[in-house]
This record gives structure tokens, C-alpha cells and sequence, in this order.
């Protein structure tokens, strides 16, 4: 298995407030259930616009790949798993069973796509690393790949 960390987010530890686990097979049409599904599990934080939409735009860009990607030889399910943590520190894990991701370096590298339509950006990890405080990605080929995503929300006395 090989993965990677960006920012600090993802090695906080805490005690979880919150949790929820759902599982989706991996069609275009559940992108949309699981950014709406995701929103209204953090609502109960009072994230800001910003936040809420930074944090949709993430889960969209891990959940699209896991249904672009790691079921292209096939079909698959995606596990989505949203924790909100002690001090509104929100982790969501997406995790496939696909194909995996042989080069993780190369993966995250903003323009780079391995998708031939020509309909891919290149720009999801790139997306999912500005919006988040923290992002790990574990992927091994064969076996499937697994994206947490953290944001600190802030706190509702440092609300401006
Ligand atoms: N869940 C996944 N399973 C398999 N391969 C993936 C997965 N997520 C990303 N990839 C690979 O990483 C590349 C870069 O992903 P991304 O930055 O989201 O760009 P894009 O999806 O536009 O190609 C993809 O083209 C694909 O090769
Ligand atoms: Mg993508």
C-alpha cells in the first residue's frame, strides 16, 4: 500500500461527536446523494457557506473519482464514512475497492489525468488538497483506494 499526507488535519487525534456510514454503488447519479448527504451530517456543526461548499466541492471530487475511475474494468460500491470530531474537526473517508492508483505522486500532480475522453481536468487531488485542511490518500492497485478528508471548522465565538 501506498499513500500520502498533506497537511496536519488528517493526524489529529480526538474523541468522535458524531458518525455515520453509508454505502453507495459507485453511478454518477449518487455524486450528487453523497455531497447532499455529507452537507446535512455537518449542519448540525454550523459550518459557514464557505466551509459547507468547500467541503461538498472535496467530497464531490473523491466521490466523482472512485465512480470515473476505480470501477472502470466494472461496478463497485463507495463507503463513505463522516465523522465529526471534538472542536468541529469534520474527517470523511471515501474508499473503493477499484483498481487503485499505481502512482500516488503522479496522481496528485494538478493537469494530470489518465482519463483518454478528454472530459477529466486533472485537477481533483489539487481541488481536494486547497479546500481541506487535510487529506490522506492510501491506494493499493488491484485492491482500491481510500481518500479522508478533514476541515476545521470555526468556531461559532471566532465567527465574524
Ligand atoms: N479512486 C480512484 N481509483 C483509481 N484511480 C484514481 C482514483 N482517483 C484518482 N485516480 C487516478 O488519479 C488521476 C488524477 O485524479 P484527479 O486529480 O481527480 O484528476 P481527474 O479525475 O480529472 O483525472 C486520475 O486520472 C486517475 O488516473
Ligand atoms: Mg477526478
Amino acid at each position: 500500500m501506498a499513500s500520502y499526507t498533506v497537511g496536519d488535519a488528517c493526524r489529529t487525534r480526538r474523541p468522535v461527536i458524531n458518525e455515520i456510514r453509508i454505502r453507495l454503488p459507485a453511478l454518477s447519479a449518487n455524486e450528487s446523494v453523497a455531497r447532499a448527504v455529507v452537507a446535512a451530517f455537518c449542519a448540525a456543526a454550523d459550518p459557514t457557506a464557505t466551509e459547507l461548499a468547500d467541503i461538498k466541492c472535496a467530497v464531490s471530487e473523491a466521490v466523482t473519482n472512485c465512480i470515473v475511475h476505480a470501477y472502470r474494468e466494472g461496478t463497485g460500491d463507495i463507503l463513505l464514512t463522516a465523522r465529526l470530531l471534538q472542536d468541529r474537526l469534520l474527517c470523511i473517508e471515501i474508499r473503493d475497492r477499484g483498481c487503485g492508483i499505481p502512482d500516488l505522486g503522479q496522481a496528485r500532480e494538478p493537469l494530470y489525468t489518465t482519463d483518454a475522453a478528454g472530459e477529466r481536468s486533472g485537477m481533483g487531488f489539487t481541488v481536494m488538497e486547497s479546500f481541506c485542511d487535510g487529506v490522506r490518500v492510501s491506494s493499493t492497485v488491484g485492491k482500491g483506494t481510500t481518500v479522508t478528508l478533514c476541515k476545521r471548522l470555526r468556531g461559532r465565538s471566532t465567527r465574524t
